[in-house]
Protein backbone atom coordinates (compact mmCIF):
# COMPACT_ATOMS: atom_id res chain seq x y z
CA UNK A 1 0.00 0.00 0.00
CA UNK A 2 0.31 3.40 -0.24
CA UNK A 3 3.64 4.87 1.88
CA UNK A 4 2.99 7.14 4.51
CA UNK A 5 5.32 10.39 2.85
CA UNK A 6 3.30 12.67 1.60
CA UNK A 7 4.90 12.41 -1.98
CA UNK A 8 5.87 9.33 -4.34
CA UNK A 9 8.49 7.43 -2.25
CA UNK A 10 11.36 10.06 -2.38
CA UNK A 11 9.50 11.98 0.24
CA UNK A 12 8.58 16.21 0.39
CA UNK A 13 10.58 19.09 1.79
CA UNK A 14 8.66 19.97 5.14
CA UNK A 15 10.30 23.09 5.08
CA UNK A 16 9.01 23.55 1.58
CA UNK A 17 7.61 27.28 0.80
CA UNK A 18 5.08 27.01 -1.68
CA UNK A 19 5.80 30.67 -3.01
CA UNK A 20 9.23 29.26 -4.14
CA UNK A 21 9.24 28.16 -7.68
CA UNK A 22 13.09 26.68 -7.23
CA UNK A 23 11.28 23.59 -5.38
CA UNK A 24 9.62 20.93 -7.19
CA UNK A 25 5.64 21.06 -8.14
CA UNK A 26 4.08 18.27 -6.76
CA UNK A 27 0.35 17.03 -7.49
CA UNK A 28 -1.90 16.46 -4.94
CA UNK A 29 -4.09 13.31 -4.45
CA UNK A 30 -4.98 12.44 -8.00
CA UNK A 31 -4.77 9.45 -10.78
CA UNK A 32 -4.67 9.27 -14.93
CA UNK A 33 -7.20 7.30 -16.95
CA UNK A 34 -5.80 6.38 -20.37
CA UNK A 35 -8.17 6.26 -23.48
CA UNK A 36 -6.07 3.59 -26.06
CA UNK A 37 -3.27 2.76 -23.60
CA UNK A 38 -2.18 -0.14 -26.15
CA UNK A 39 -1.32 2.34 -28.95
CA UNK A 40 2.03 3.85 -29.70
CA UNK A 41 1.64 7.30 -28.13
CA UNK A 42 0.83 5.60 -24.36
CA UNK A 43 3.99 2.93 -24.98
CA UNK A 44 6.41 4.92 -25.88
CA UNK A 45 5.78 8.37 -24.04
CA UNK A 46 2.32 8.33 -21.47
CA UNK A 47 3.40 5.64 -18.87
CA UNK A 48 7.34 5.89 -19.32
CA UNK A 49 6.17 9.94 -18.18
CA UNK A 50 4.37 8.45 -15.78
CA UNK A 51 6.71 6.17 -13.99
CA UNK A 52 9.53 9.18 -14.97
CA UNK A 53 7.46 11.29 -12.80
CA UNK A 54 6.84 8.53 -9.53
CA UNK A 55 10.61 8.24 -9.85
CA UNK A 56 11.42 12.12 -9.56
CA UNK A 57 8.69 11.98 -6.50
CA UNK A 58 6.47 14.15 -8.24
CA UNK A 59 3.11 12.33 -7.81
CA UNK A 60 1.23 11.57 -5.12
CA UNK A 61 1.85 8.40 -2.71
CA UNK A 62 -1.20 7.19 -3.96
CA UNK A 63 -1.40 8.21 -7.18
CA UNK A 64 -3.35 5.76 -9.78
CA UNK A 65 -3.31 5.01 -13.27
CA UNK A 66 -6.20 3.54 -14.97
CA UNK A 67 -5.88 1.80 -18.55
CA UNK A 68 -8.79 0.94 -20.64
CA UNK A 69 -8.28 -0.60 -23.88
CA UNK A 70 -10.06 -3.43 -25.97
CA UNK A 71 -7.73 -6.27 -24.94
CA UNK A 72 -8.92 -9.07 -22.45
CA UNK A 73 -6.92 -8.19 -20.28
CA UNK A 74 -6.43 -8.64 -16.20
CA UNK A 75 -5.10 -5.54 -14.19
CA UNK A 76 -1.68 -7.75 -13.99
CA UNK A 77 -1.54 -7.77 -17.74
CA UNK A 78 -1.74 -4.43 -17.71
CA UNK A 79 0.59 -3.68 -15.33
CA UNK A 80 3.06 -6.19 -16.93
CA UNK A 81 2.20 -4.00 -20.24
CA UNK A 82 3.19 -0.55 -18.34
CA UNK A 83 6.33 -2.52 -16.93
CA UNK A 84 7.71 -3.51 -20.27
CA UNK A 85 7.23 0.20 -21.71
CA UNK A 86 9.03 1.44 -19.01
CA UNK A 87 11.66 -0.60 -18.61
CA UNK A 88 12.14 0.01 -22.41
CA UNK A 89 11.06 3.91 -22.73
CA UNK A 90 11.64 5.37 -19.47
CA UNK A 91 14.46 8.65 -19.25
CA UNK A 92 15.09 7.81 -15.30
CA UNK A 93 16.66 4.75 -14.01
CA UNK A 94 14.27 1.93 -13.16
CA UNK A 95 13.86 1.61 -9.16
CA UNK A 96 11.84 -1.46 -8.12
CA UNK A 97 10.80 0.03 -4.67
CA UNK A 98 9.08 3.26 -6.88
CA UNK A 99 7.99 0.30 -9.62
CA UNK A 100 5.91 -1.42 -6.47
CA UNK A 101 4.12 1.67 -5.07
CA UNK A 102 2.82 2.57 -8.39
CA UNK A 103 1.79 -0.94 -9.06
CA UNK A 104 -0.69 -0.13 -5.89
CA UNK A 105 -2.71 1.88 -7.89
CA UNK A 106 -2.85 0.15 -11.48
CA UNK A 107 -6.10 -0.96 -12.79
CA UNK A 108 -7.67 -2.26 -16.06
CA UNK A 109 -11.35 -1.77 -18.05
CA UNK A 110 -11.98 -3.40 -20.64
CA UNK A 111 -14.29 -2.15 -23.35
CA UNK A 112 -14.92 -0.34 -26.73
CA UNK A 113 -15.79 3.36 -27.01
CA UNK A 114 -19.79 2.79 -27.19
CA UNK A 115 -19.73 0.07 -24.40
CA UNK A 116 -21.96 1.34 -21.94
CA UNK A 117 -21.61 -1.33 -19.20
CA UNK A 118 -17.59 -0.97 -19.36
CA UNK A 119 -17.51 2.92 -18.94
CA UNK A 120 -19.75 1.88 -15.69
CA UNK A 121 -17.36 -0.36 -14.73
CA UNK A 122 -14.96 2.52 -15.11
CA UNK A 123 -17.02 4.77 -12.48
CA UNK A 124 -16.95 2.10 -10.21
CA UNK A 125 -13.04 1.52 -10.31
CA UNK A 126 -12.66 5.29 -9.85
CA UNK A 127 -14.74 5.10 -6.48
CA UNK A 128 -12.72 2.01 -5.79
CA UNK A 129 -9.32 3.44 -5.86
CA UNK A 130 -10.70 6.98 -3.98
CA UNK A 131 -11.10 4.55 -1.41
CA UNK A 132 -8.31 2.43 -1.63
CA UNK A 133 -5.88 4.97 -3.05
CA UNK A 134 -7.13 8.07 -1.42
CA UNK A 135 -7.24 9.47 -4.77
CA UNK A 136 -10.22 11.78 -3.80
CA UNK A 137 -11.97 11.54 -6.56
CA UNK A 138 -9.64 13.98 -8.89
CA UNK A 139 -9.15 12.04 -12.66
CA UNK A 140 -7.69 13.38 -15.58
CA UNK A 141 -8.77 11.39 -18.42
CA UNK A 142 -6.01 11.31 -21.46
CA UNK A 143 -7.76 10.88 -24.98
CA UNK A 144 -4.82 8.60 -26.67
CA UNK A 145 -7.21 7.45 -29.17
CA UNK A 146 -7.42 8.17 -33.33
CA UNK A 147 -9.47 11.77 -33.46
CA UNK A 148 -12.37 10.09 -34.91
CA UNK A 149 -13.49 9.08 -30.89
CA UNK A 150 -12.63 12.52 -29.01
CA UNK A 151 -16.50 12.98 -29.38
CA UNK A 152 -17.39 9.39 -28.73
CA UNK A 153 -15.28 9.27 -25.38
CA UNK A 154 -16.22 12.90 -24.53
CA UNK A 155 -19.95 12.00 -24.42
CA UNK A 156 -19.52 8.52 -22.97
CA UNK A 157 -17.60 10.45 -19.74
CA UNK A 158 -20.46 12.68 -19.77
CA UNK A 159 -23.32 9.96 -20.01
CA UNK A 160 -21.92 8.06 -17.21
CA UNK A 161 -21.25 10.84 -14.58
CA UNK A 162 -17.49 10.88 -15.09
CA UNK A 163 -16.98 14.45 -16.22
CA UNK A 164 -18.64 15.85 -12.74
CA UNK A 165 -16.98 17.70 -10.43
CA UNK A 166 -18.42 16.95 -6.93
CA UNK A 167 -17.85 17.61 -3.21
CA UNK A 168 -14.32 19.53 -4.45
CA UNK A 169 -12.54 16.71 -7.10
CA UNK A 170 -11.78 17.43 -9.97
CA UNK A 171 -12.17 16.37 -13.35
CA UNK A 172 -9.74 17.14 -16.20
CA UNK A 173 -9.72 16.01 -20.20
CA UNK A 174 -6.48 15.85 -22.06
CA UNK A 175 -7.09 15.67 -26.05
CA UNK A 176 -4.05 14.25 -28.07
CA UNK A 177 -3.70 15.98 -31.38
CA UNK A 178 -4.50 16.71 -34.42
CA UNK A 179 -7.16 18.87 -32.73
CA UNK A 180 -9.93 18.76 -35.62
CA UNK A 181 -9.02 18.89 -39.55
CA UNK A 182 -10.10 22.17 -40.42
CA UNK A 183 -11.95 25.09 -38.78
CA UNK A 184 -14.97 23.70 -39.09
CA UNK A 185 -13.81 20.47 -37.86
CA UNK A 186 -12.26 22.21 -34.83
CA UNK A 187 -15.54 24.16 -33.48
CA UNK A 188 -17.58 20.86 -33.92
CA UNK A 189 -15.05 18.89 -31.64
CA UNK A 190 -14.38 22.63 -29.30
CA UNK A 191 -18.51 22.51 -28.87
CA UNK A 192 -19.10 18.97 -28.16
CA UNK A 193 -15.87 19.36 -25.58
CA UNK A 194 -17.58 21.79 -23.69
CA UNK A 195 -20.82 21.33 -23.48
CA UNK A 196 -19.35 18.39 -21.23
CA UNK A 197 -16.16 19.81 -19.84
CA UNK A 198 -15.66 23.96 -18.97
CA UNK A 199 -13.05 25.69 -20.77
CA UNK A 200 -10.32 25.18 -17.38
CA UNK A 201 -11.05 21.46 -17.49
CA UNK A 202 -10.10 21.01 -20.93
CA UNK A 203 -5.94 20.20 -21.77
CA UNK A 204 -5.47 19.87 -25.31
CA UNK A 205 -1.91 18.88 -26.07
CA UNK A 206 0.63 20.33 -28.16
CA UNK A 207 4.13 18.26 -27.12
CA UNK A 208 6.26 21.27 -28.06
CA UNK A 209 5.12 22.90 -25.65
CA UNK A 210 6.72 21.23 -23.03
CA UNK A 211 9.95 20.90 -24.14
CA UNK A 212 12.39 22.98 -22.27
CA UNK A 213 13.61 24.71 -25.53
CA UNK A 214 10.53 26.21 -26.36
CA UNK A 215 9.98 27.90 -22.70
CA UNK A 216 13.08 28.98 -23.26
CA UNK A 217 11.82 30.95 -25.72
CA UNK A 218 10.14 32.91 -23.00
CA UNK A 219 13.05 32.76 -21.08
CA UNK A 220 15.07 34.17 -23.88
CA UNK A 221 13.18 37.38 -24.56
CA UNK A 222 11.80 38.47 -21.39
CA UNK A 223 14.42 37.46 -18.44
CA UNK A 224 17.16 39.48 -20.49
CA UNK A 225 17.90 42.95 -21.64
CA UNK A 226 20.39 42.22 -24.39
CA UNK A 227 17.74 40.49 -27.38
CA UNK A 228 13.95 42.53 -26.98
CA UNK A 229 15.72 45.51 -27.65
CA UNK A 230 16.34 44.71 -31.33
CA UNK A 231 13.36 41.80 -31.61
CA UNK A 232 11.55 43.81 -33.95
CA UNK A 233 11.39 44.95 -37.86
CA UNK A 234 13.84 47.83 -36.86
CA UNK A 235 16.24 44.83 -36.63
CA UNK A 236 15.07 41.83 -37.93
CA UNK A 237 15.17 40.96 -41.52
CA UNK A 238 13.23 37.69 -41.14
CA UNK A 239 12.06 34.39 -38.75
CA UNK A 240 12.88 30.86 -40.59
CA UNK A 241 11.25 28.22 -38.17
CA UNK A 242 12.13 24.64 -39.38
CA UNK A 243 11.01 21.10 -38.07
CA UNK A 244 12.20 18.57 -40.48
CA UNK A 245 12.76 14.88 -40.28
CA UNK A 246 14.84 12.20 -41.93
CA UNK A 247 12.45 9.46 -41.81
CA UNK A 248 9.25 8.97 -43.75
CA UNK A 249 5.91 7.62 -42.78
CA UNK A 250 7.14 4.70 -41.43
CA UNK A 251 3.88 2.56 -40.37
CA UNK A 252 1.75 5.67 -39.86
CA UNK A 253 0.55 5.75 -43.28
CA UNK A 254 -3.43 5.13 -41.75
CA UNK A 255 -2.82 8.56 -39.75
CA UNK A 256 -0.95 10.70 -42.24
CA UNK A 257 -2.37 9.94 -45.22
CA UNK A 258 -5.41 12.99 -46.14
CA UNK A 259 -3.49 14.70 -43.19
CA UNK A 260 0.01 15.49 -44.51
CA UNK A 261 3.02 18.29 -43.21
CA UNK A 262 0.90 21.10 -42.91
CA UNK A 263 -2.12 20.05 -40.81
CA UNK A 264 0.19 17.65 -38.72
CA UNK A 265 2.96 20.47 -38.02
CA UNK A 266 2.34 23.61 -39.03
CA UNK A 267 -1.28 23.70 -37.51
CA UNK A 268 0.03 23.40 -33.81
CA UNK A 269 3.69 23.20 -33.68
CA UNK A 270 4.89 25.71 -36.16
CA UNK A 271 2.71 28.02 -35.27
CA UNK A 272 2.90 27.89 -31.61
CA UNK A 273 6.30 28.82 -32.00
CA UNK A 274 5.64 31.74 -34.28
CA UNK A 275 3.38 32.96 -31.59
CA UNK A 276 6.39 32.63 -28.99
CA UNK A 277 8.75 34.26 -31.08
CA UNK A 278 6.64 36.88 -31.95
CA UNK A 279 4.14 38.06 -29.01
CA UNK A 280 4.18 41.16 -26.80
CA UNK A 281 5.58 40.20 -23.69
CA UNK A 282 2.61 39.15 -21.37
CA UNK A 283 1.71 40.71 -17.79
CA UNK A 284 2.23 37.29 -16.02
CA UNK A 285 2.88 34.15 -16.83
CA UNK A 286 -0.59 32.42 -15.69
CA UNK A 287 -2.58 30.68 -18.29
CA UNK A 288 -5.06 33.91 -19.17
CA UNK A 289 -2.25 36.53 -19.66
CA UNK A 290 -0.03 33.95 -21.63
CA UNK A 291 -3.26 33.06 -23.70
CA UNK A 292 -3.97 36.39 -24.39
CA UNK A 293 -0.77 37.12 -25.79
CA UNK A 294 -0.53 34.36 -28.23
CA UNK A 295 -4.21 34.89 -29.29
CA UNK A 296 -3.70 38.40 -30.22
CA UNK A 297 -0.59 37.67 -32.43
CA UNK A 298 -2.12 34.72 -33.86
CA UNK A 299 -5.06 37.65 -35.10
CA UNK A 300 -2.45 39.24 -36.33
CA UNK A 301 -1.10 36.48 -39.25
CA UNK A 302 -1.61 37.34 -42.39
CA UNK A 303 -1.29 34.68 -45.69
CA UNK A 304 0.17 35.90 -48.68
CA UNK A 305 -1.90 37.37 -51.17
CA UNK A 306 -0.86 34.66 -53.79
CA UNK A 307 -1.25 31.33 -52.28
CA UNK A 308 0.89 29.97 -55.25
CA UNK A 309 4.19 31.76 -54.92
CA UNK A 310 4.00 32.24 -51.25
CA UNK A 311 3.05 29.11 -50.02
CA UNK A 312 4.54 25.33 -50.98
CA UNK A 313 3.04 22.11 -50.23
CA UNK A 314 5.10 19.11 -51.41
CA UNK A 315 5.95 14.73 -51.51
CA UNK A 316 8.83 13.23 -51.19
CA UNK A 317 10.09 11.03 -54.07
CA UNK A 318 12.54 8.03 -53.82
CA UNK A 319 15.99 9.01 -53.06
CA UNK A 320 19.08 8.15 -50.70
CA UNK A 321 19.29 9.15 -47.10
CA UNK A 322 21.75 8.27 -44.76
CA UNK A 323 23.82 5.90 -47.23
CA UNK A 324 20.28 3.77 -47.94
CA UNK A 325 17.97 4.10 -51.03
CA UNK A 326 14.49 4.83 -49.89
CA UNK A 327 11.27 4.86 -51.52
CA UNK A 328 8.64 7.99 -52.34
CA UNK A 329 6.08 8.14 -50.32
CA UNK A 330 3.48 7.03 -53.27
CA UNK A 331 5.48 3.75 -52.79
CA UNK A 332 4.82 3.39 -49.40
CA UNK A 333 2.93 0.85 -47.97
CA UNK A 334 -0.96 1.58 -46.79
CA UNK A 335 -0.15 4.66 -49.56
CA UNK A 336 -2.91 5.39 -52.22
CA UNK A 337 -0.60 5.68 -55.50
CA UNK A 338 -2.52 8.94 -56.26
CA UNK A 339 -2.41 10.78 -52.89
CA UNK A 340 -1.98 14.32 -52.96
CA UNK A 341 -1.12 14.50 -49.60
CA UNK A 342 1.30 16.86 -48.92
CA UNK A 343 4.63 15.61 -46.74
CA UNK A 344 6.55 18.92 -46.97
CA UNK A 345 5.34 22.29 -46.21
CA UNK A 346 6.39 25.79 -46.43
CA UNK A 347 4.85 28.95 -46.00
CA UNK A 348 5.71 32.69 -45.76
CA UNK A 349 3.42 34.55 -43.21
CA UNK A 350 3.13 38.15 -42.19
CA UNK A 351 2.31 39.47 -38.81
CA UNK A 352 0.14 42.92 -39.29
CA UNK A 353 1.81 44.63 -36.06
CA UNK A 354 3.81 47.50 -35.37
CA UNK A 355 6.64 45.10 -33.81
CA UNK A 356 7.01 42.71 -37.62
CA UNK A 357 5.11 44.75 -40.40
CA UNK A 358 7.11 43.83 -43.50
CA UNK A 359 9.26 41.16 -41.50
CA UNK A 360 8.41 37.80 -42.96
CA UNK A 361 8.22 34.70 -40.99
CA UNK A 362 9.23 31.42 -43.02
CA UNK A 363 7.52 28.04 -41.67
CA UNK A 364 9.08 25.05 -42.96
CA UNK A 365 8.06 21.34 -42.00
CA UNK A 366 8.98 18.00 -44.10
CA UNK A 367 9.81 14.39 -43.83
CA UNK A 368 12.71 12.62 -45.73
CA UNK A 369 14.85 16.17 -45.13
CA UNK A 370 18.73 16.40 -44.70
CA UNK A 371 18.43 15.96 -41.23
CA UNK A 372 16.29 15.71 -38.04
CA UNK A 373 16.30 19.44 -36.80
CA UNK A 374 13.87 21.67 -35.22
CA UNK A 375 14.96 25.71 -34.94
CA UNK A 376 13.99 28.61 -34.68
CA UNK A 377 16.21 31.13 -36.41
CA UNK A 378 15.63 35.02 -36.33
CA UNK A 379 18.14 36.71 -38.98
CA UNK A 380 18.83 40.20 -38.13
CA UNK A 381 19.32 43.08 -40.85
CA UNK A 382 22.88 43.87 -42.66
CA UNK A 383 25.14 46.36 -40.87
CA UNK A 384 23.61 49.99 -42.77
CA UNK A 385 26.88 51.09 -43.42
CA UNK A 386 30.22 49.17 -43.70
CA UNK A 387 33.71 50.55 -43.45
CA UNK A 388 34.99 47.05 -44.89
CA UNK A 389 35.94 46.55 -48.53
CA UNK A 390 33.22 44.28 -50.20
CA UNK A 391 36.13 41.60 -50.38
CA UNK A 392 37.14 41.72 -46.99
CA UNK A 393 33.79 40.92 -46.06
CA UNK A 394 32.60 38.25 -48.92
CA UNK A 395 31.80 35.21 -46.27
CA UNK A 396 29.64 37.41 -44.04
CA UNK A 397 26.42 36.22 -43.80
CA UNK A 398 23.39 37.87 -41.73
CA UNK A 399 23.39 38.13 -37.82
CA UNK A 400 21.02 35.33 -36.42
CA UNK A 401 19.92 34.14 -33.13
CA UNK A 402 18.97 30.44 -33.67
CA UNK A 403 17.53 28.87 -30.86
CA UNK A 404 18.15 24.91 -31.03
CA UNK A 405 14.97 23.02 -30.42
CA UNK A 406 15.95 19.46 -31.12
CA UNK A 407 18.26 17.60 -31.20
CA UNK A 408 21.61 19.15 -29.50
CA UNK A 409 19.56 21.83 -27.75
CA UNK A 410 20.87 25.23 -27.30
CA UNK A 411 20.99 28.66 -28.86
CA UNK A 412 23.58 29.63 -31.20
CA UNK A 413 24.30 33.45 -32.12
CA UNK A 414 26.01 33.98 -35.35
CA UNK A 415 28.32 37.28 -35.85
CA UNK A 416 31.03 38.55 -38.42
CA UNK A 417 34.35 38.21 -36.37
CA UNK A 418 37.93 39.55 -37.82
CA UNK A 419 39.89 36.46 -39.38
CA UNK A 420 43.29 36.93 -37.42
CA UNK A 421 46.19 38.40 -39.85
CA UNK A 422 47.41 40.91 -41.72
CA UNK A 423 44.08 42.06 -43.43
CA UNK A 424 40.61 43.66 -42.44
CA UNK A 425 38.76 40.18 -43.47
CA UNK A 426 35.73 39.50 -41.76
CA UNK A 427 33.74 36.37 -41.37
CA UNK A 428 30.86 34.22 -39.85
CA UNK A 429 31.28 32.83 -36.36
CA UNK A 430 29.24 31.76 -33.76
CA UNK A 431 28.82 31.96 -30.18
CA UNK A 432 27.14 28.92 -28.52
CA UNK A 433 24.73 27.74 -25.05
CA UNK A 434 24.34 24.16 -24.93
CA UNK A 435 21.89 22.69 -21.92
CA UNK A 436 24.49 19.43 -21.83
CA UNK A 437 26.94 22.06 -20.89
CA UNK A 438 25.54 24.27 -18.60
CA UNK A 439 23.16 22.55 -16.48
CA UNK A 440 23.63 19.30 -14.73
CA UNK A 441 19.97 18.33 -14.77
CA UNK A 442 18.68 16.43 -17.53
CA UNK A 443 15.68 18.23 -19.45
CA UNK A 444 12.21 16.14 -18.76
CA UNK A 445 10.51 14.70 -21.72
CA UNK A 446 7.70 16.89 -22.49
CA UNK A 447 5.02 14.52 -22.10
CA UNK A 448 6.39 14.64 -18.43
CA UNK A 449 5.67 18.26 -17.64
CA UNK A 450 2.46 18.30 -19.63
CA UNK A 451 1.04 15.33 -17.76
CA UNK A 452 2.39 17.03 -14.59
CA UNK A 453 0.53 20.06 -15.36
CA UNK A 454 -2.76 18.49 -15.96
CA UNK A 455 -2.51 17.00 -12.41
CA UNK A 456 -1.58 20.10 -10.89
CA UNK A 457 -4.38 22.31 -13.02
CA UNK A 458 -1.84 24.86 -14.67
CA UNK A 459 -2.65 25.27 -18.01
CA UNK A 460 0.52 27.48 -19.12
CA UNK A 461 1.56 25.32 -21.70
CA UNK A 462 -1.93 24.31 -23.23
CA UNK A 463 -3.21 25.85 -25.97
CA UNK A 464 -6.87 27.06 -25.76
CA UNK A 465 -9.86 27.06 -27.91
CA UNK A 466 -9.22 30.33 -29.43
CA UNK A 467 -5.74 29.53 -30.31
CA UNK A 468 -6.48 26.00 -32.20
CA UNK A 469 -9.34 27.94 -34.06
CA UNK A 470 -7.08 30.67 -35.29
CA UNK A 471 -4.50 27.90 -36.32
CA UNK A 472 -6.67 26.86 -38.72
CA UNK A 473 -8.20 29.75 -39.71
CA UNK A 474 -4.87 30.40 -41.04
CA UNK A 475 -3.87 27.00 -42.27
CA UNK A 476 -7.86 26.42 -44.40
CA UNK A 477 -7.13 28.64 -47.27
CA UNK A 478 -3.53 27.06 -48.09
CA UNK A 479 -4.52 23.17 -47.98
CA UNK A 480 -7.94 24.91 -49.83
CA UNK A 481 -5.81 26.17 -53.03
CA UNK A 482 -3.51 23.44 -52.83
CA UNK A 483 -6.56 20.74 -53.15
CA UNK A 484 -7.67 22.94 -56.27
CA UNK A 485 -4.59 23.08 -57.36
CA UNK A 486 -3.77 19.39 -58.46
CA UNK A 487 -0.39 17.18 -57.69
CA UNK A 488 1.67 18.52 -54.97
CA UNK A 489 5.46 18.57 -56.92
CA UNK A 490 8.00 16.41 -55.58
CA UNK A 491 11.39 16.32 -53.81
CA UNK A 492 13.84 13.89 -53.71
CA UNK A 493 14.48 12.02 -50.20
CA UNK A 494 17.37 13.19 -48.39
CA UNK A 495 17.59 16.30 -49.56
CA UNK A 496 15.95 20.21 -48.35
CA UNK A 497 12.87 20.11 -50.04
CA UNK A 498 11.66 21.09 -53.74
CA UNK A 499 12.89 23.37 -55.81
CA UNK A 500 9.48 25.85 -55.53
CA UNK A 501 10.30 26.09 -51.63
CA UNK A 502 14.02 27.76 -52.35
CA UNK A 503 12.22 29.79 -55.15
CA UNK A 504 9.95 30.95 -52.92
CA UNK A 505 12.92 32.47 -51.12
CA UNK A 506 14.91 33.36 -53.60
CA UNK A 507 12.09 35.54 -54.94
CA UNK A 508 12.11 37.53 -51.75
CA UNK A 509 16.57 37.96 -52.39
CA UNK A 510 17.05 35.34 -49.72
CA UNK A 511 17.59 31.34 -48.79
CA UNK A 512 16.61 28.84 -46.53
CA UNK A 513 19.10 27.83 -43.88
CA UNK A 514 20.88 24.59 -44.30
CA UNK A 515 21.13 23.41 -40.45
N1 LIG B 1 2.10 8.05 -31.79
C1 LIG B 1 2.57 9.25 -31.71
O1 LIG B 1 3.78 9.45 -31.71
C2 LIG B 1 1.64 10.44 -31.60
C3 LIG B 1 2.20 11.72 -31.63
C4 LIG B 1 1.36 12.82 -31.46
C5 LIG B 1 0.00 12.64 -31.31
N2 LIG B 1 -0.53 11.37 -31.33
C6 LIG B 1 -1.98 11.23 -31.15
O2 LIG B 1 -2.20 10.38 -30.04
C7 LIG B 1 -3.38 9.60 -30.24
C8 LIG B 1 -2.99 8.13 -30.14
O3 LIG B 1 -2.04 7.84 -31.14
P1 LIG B 1 -1.32 6.42 -31.28
O4 LIG B 1 -0.22 6.60 -32.26
O5 LIG B 1 -1.01 5.87 -29.96
O6 LIG B 1 -2.48 5.57 -31.98
P2 LIG B 1 -2.55 4.00 -32.12
O7 LIG B 1 -1.21 3.37 -31.95
O8 LIG B 1 -3.31 3.73 -33.38
O9 LIG B 1 -3.46 3.58 -30.87
C9 LIG B 1 -4.80 3.89 -30.81
C10 LIG B 1 -5.40 3.34 -29.54
O10 LIG B 1 -6.82 3.49 -29.59
C11 LIG B 1 -7.44 2.22 -29.36
N3 LIG B 1 -8.66 2.10 -30.14
C12 LIG B 1 -8.81 2.34 -31.45
N4 LIG B 1 -10.11 2.12 -31.79
C13 LIG B 1 -10.76 1.76 -30.65
C14 LIG B 1 -12.12 1.42 -30.34
N5 LIG B 1 -13.07 1.41 -31.28
N6 LIG B 1 -12.43 1.10 -29.06
C15 LIG B 1 -11.47 1.08 -28.10
N7 LIG B 1 -10.17 1.39 -28.34
C16 LIG B 1 -9.83 1.73 -29.60
C17 LIG B 1 -6.41 1.21 -29.80
O11 LIG B 1 -6.70 0.00 -29.18
P3 LIG B 1 -6.39 -1.43 -29.87
O12 LIG B 1 -4.96 -1.73 -29.50
O13 LIG B 1 -7.35 -2.35 -29.24
O14 LIG B 1 -6.57 -1.25 -31.35
C18 LIG B 1 -5.14 1.85 -29.31
O15 LIG B 1 -4.97 1.64 -27.94
C19 LIG B 1 -3.92 10.01 -31.59
O16 LIG B 1 -4.85 11.05 -31.41
C20 LIG B 1 -2.70 10.58 -32.31
O17 LIG B 1 -3.06 11.50 -33.30
C21 LIG B 1 0.27 10.28 -31.47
Amino acid sequence: MASPSDTFVTGANPLRDPADRRLPRIAGPSGLVIFGVTGDLSRKKLMPAVYDLANRGLLPPGFSLVGFARREWQHEDFAQEVHDAVKEHSRTPFREEVWQQLIQGMRFVQGTFDDDAAFEQLRDTIKELDEAQGTGGNFAFYLSVPPKFFPKVVQQLKKHGLADQADGAWRRAVIEKPFGHDLVSAKELNAIVHEVFAPDQVFRIDHYLGKETVQNILALRFANTLFEPIWNRSYVDHVQITMAEDIGIGGRAGYYDGIGAARDVIQNHLLQLLALTAMEEPASFDADALAAEKTKVLGAVRLPEDLGKGTVLAQYAGGWQGGEKVIGYLQEEGIDPHSKTDTYAAVKLRIDNRRWAGVPFYLRTGKRLGRRVTEIAVVFQRAPHSPFDHTATEELGQNALVIRVQPDEGVTLRFGSKVPGTSMEVRDVSMDFAYGESFTESSPEAYERLILDVLLGDANLFPRTEEVELSWKILDPIEQYWEKNGKPPQYSAGTWGPVEADEMLERDGRSWRRP
